[in-house]
């Protein structure tokens, strides 16, 4: 396996800017390859990047010489198809979230992948974030006890645009896929296996049929539980709280990248508080994709941080939300 990882994206949106911005971060990676709907935007965002490679159709990419793994930036709707073309082909990728719209298109991709021996996983870079990752290793050592609860918001004010990815249904709009997605897999990650034994769910919707706002509670056994709650309609603090029997970890905004966290400690009646400041460098995408070369430098055929069985159990756990508030995607 190479020193040098060349990467290729496939949908030149805002996210694959982000993530091609943060590659350059990486001494052992390189933007190899771009592939856009327009041959015309591929060409630019190549030249801008200094990327040897640019495609005008998705399809065209799996022919690209010396192509290592492919980052698939394109509307949720589209994961599915650009994933397969990918895998089919031989070619390792990383998804973005939300990984596929439902559990069956989770499972032909991940059963794809499976019989093709290729890399697969969901870009769920907030699991690689250093202060995320610490939190997840604390938590899990007993650091604040048992964790019992876990909060967490994420809203932000989007203008109204139907055509928009956020708001178009057709192309898998909605709060809870776009951005809910992130107060569900903390859940999931702190608080592990067996999964929620019951899910409640509320939304309100836009006019263009999709969840404004959804806010969700997840039942766990033994009392446990998880609040979350996610908006395309306000700013919301974008805060994360881990609540254990013996103390409390809070990741300040915006939690899903967080640089601080606040560790605090039930000391008979008063607390015991220690911040702690976890910076880094660019947006905070090179974590997943360094993680993501050091598997394929390994050979190994999915992630032990982000296991496609997670993806499939975060998949599912949407799939029951979208259920109870009536959310159907064509
Ligand atoms: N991990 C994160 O922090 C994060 C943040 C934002 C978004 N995301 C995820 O990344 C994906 C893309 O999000 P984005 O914000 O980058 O979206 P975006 O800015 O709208 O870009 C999506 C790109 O997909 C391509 N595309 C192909 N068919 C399209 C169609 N019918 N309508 C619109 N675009 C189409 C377009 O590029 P070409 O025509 O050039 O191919 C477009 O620029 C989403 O699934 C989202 O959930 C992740």
């Amino acid at each position: 396996m190479a020193d040098t990882f060349n990467w290729g994206i496939i949908g030149l949106g805002r996210i694959a800017r982000k993530f091609a911005d943060d590659l350059k971060l990486l001494p052992n990676a390189r933007l190899h390859a771009v592939a856009s709907t327009s041959q015309e935007r591929a060409s630019a965002f190549a030249e801008e990047y200094s990327a040897p490679f640019a495609y005008g159709r998705y399809e065209d990419i799996v022919n690209c010489p010396d192509l290592d793994v492919v980052y698939i930036a394109t509307p949720h709707v589209m994961h599915a198809e650009n994933t397969l073309l990918c895998l089919e082909n031989g070619l390792p990728v990383l998804c973005e979230k939300p990984f596929a719209m439902n559990r069956q298109e989770a499972i032909r991709m991940i059963s794809t992948a499976r019989r093709q021996r290729v890399f697969l996983m969901e870009a769920l870079w907030s699991r690689f974030i250093p202060a995320i990752n610490y939190v997840l290793a604390l938590a899990a050592q007993g650091e604040i006890g048992t964790v019992h609860t876990v909060k967490a918001d994420f809203g932000f004010h989007m203008p109204f645009d139907p055509n928009s990815r956020v708001f178009n249904k057709a192309l898998g709009a909605g709060s809870l896929l776009d951005i809910g997605i992130y107060p569900a897999l903390l859940a999931l990650f702190a608080l592990g296996k067996p999964m929620p034994e019951d899910i409640l769910a509320a939304a309100a919707f836009t006019s263009t049929e999709v969840d404004e706002s959804c806010a969700f509670t997840f039942k766990y056994p033994e009392n446990r539980l998880a609040l979350g709650h996610s908006t395309i309609a306000a700013n919301t603090p974008v805060e994360a709280w881990l609540y254990g029997t013996e103390g409390t970890i809070y990741l300040h905004p915006r939690w899903h990248f967080a640089r601080k966290v606040t560790v605090s400690h039930y000391e008979g009646n008063s607390v015991g508080q220690r911040d702690m400041e976890f910076p880094f460098e660019g947006w905070g995408y090179q974590f997943e994709a360094a993680h993501v070369m050091e598997c394929l430098a390994q050979e190994r055929l999915e992630s032990d941080l982000v296991p496609l069985d997670f993806t499939l159990d975060l998949v599912e756990t949407l799939d029951v939300i979208r259920e109870r508030i009536g959310l159907e995607y064509d």
